[in-house]
């Protein structure tokens, strides 16, 4: 299933063209402000619900592995949300880390999905560690329209609409432009499988970034790694492993701040459910990047 995320300066003007002559939603211009408004209020909300938690006591519980935690602020907060967007879109359809986790097909079809990570960088909510998101996307016809990563630690909101630019508490912002890995400042991050093959692979990854570049950062957050790079705080990201829910938002809002978004297998367009991402500030430092790194696989989501 391949999802038109590719932002690569060659096709961006063809996934606009595309999208100009058909629209994905009959008022699309009137849709996607509605939804994208009911979003940043649901998401506000979640902030505080997530705030007032973080520097409470946690009840944690462990999901596949003893290191992929789960609170009760992450299943509290995605109820919330689902919720309230199923009473105001009854017809659209979600996917949440959470609901997925309790046993909810994970499913992206044509209809509009809101795709959801109530707390992205759950281990750092469950260490006081200020690096955590709300992330929600929106895909109509698997395409991503809107994405919204807000840290309600840092008071910082990301969003994007399709085509309308990326911003940071109504900031505009942009990628840093690198072009050069030798140059660059990388996030790749640790995730939370310990397959001792699969980790031998991840090092060895990072081995050659850190030593082909300026350094690697891995905050613990993909969504926040992605919003980093579509403000010029780092200059590329990585990552095998990861879900859906994990990408979705910080996706657009990279590729809106002018990043390119790749399959690091194939150096073509990403497919949401792949489990597998690498965003860059530029396509030459994408596909450098993107010779350093060994494939892994995952099943998808
Ligand atoms: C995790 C974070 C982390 C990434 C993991 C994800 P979660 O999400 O995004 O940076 O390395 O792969 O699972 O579990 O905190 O929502
Ligand atoms: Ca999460």
């Amino acid at each position: 299933m391949s999802v038109a995320v590719d932002c690569s300066s060659e096709e961006t003007a063809d996934i606009l063209v595309e999208s100009q002559n058909s629209s994905l939603l009959e008022n699309e211009t009137e849709d996607i402000e509605e939804f994208f408004n009911v979003a940043m209020e649901l998401a506000k909300n979640a902030g505080k619900v997530v705030r007032s938690a973080f520097s409470e006591k946690k009840n944690i519980n462990t999901k596949l592995t003893g290191q992929d935690l789960v609170t009760e602020t992450d299943q509290a907060v995605e109820k919330m949300l689902i919720s309230s967007l199923k009473e105001r879109f009854p017809t659209h359809s979600f996917i949440g880390e959470e609901s997925v986790s309790a046993g909810k097909k994970c499913e992206l079809t044509d209809n509009p999905t809101w795709i959801i990570d109530p707390i992205d960088g759950t281990n750092n909510f469950v260490h006081g560690n200020p690096c955590i998101a709300i992330s929600i996307g929106l895909a109509v016809k698997k395409e991503l329209l809107i994405g919204i990563v807000y840290n309600p630690i840092q008071e910082r909101l990301y969003s994007a609409k399709k085509g309308q630019g990326a911003y940071c508490n109504n900031e505009e912002v942009t990628v840093s432009g690198q072009t050069e890995l030798e140059n660059a400042l990388i996030y790749s991050e640790f995730g939370a499988h310990r397959d001792p093959e699969k980790l031998e692979i991840k090092f060895g990854n990072m081995y050659n970034i850190i030593m082909n570049g300026h350094g690697i950062r891995a905050q613990g957050s993909a969504a926040l790694d992605m919003c980093g790079i579509a403000c010029g705080e780092a200059d590329a990201y990585v990552e095998y492993g990861i879900h859906v829910w994990d990408i979705a938002a910080g996706i657009l809002i990279a590729c809106e701040a002018g990043g390119i978004i790749m399959d690091p297998d194939t150096g073509g367009k990403v497919d949401l459910m792949s489990r597998r991402i690498l965003c860059a500030s530029s396509r030459s430092l994408a596909n450098q990047l993107k010779n350093q790194v060994t494939p892994q696989s995952f099943p998808s989501d």
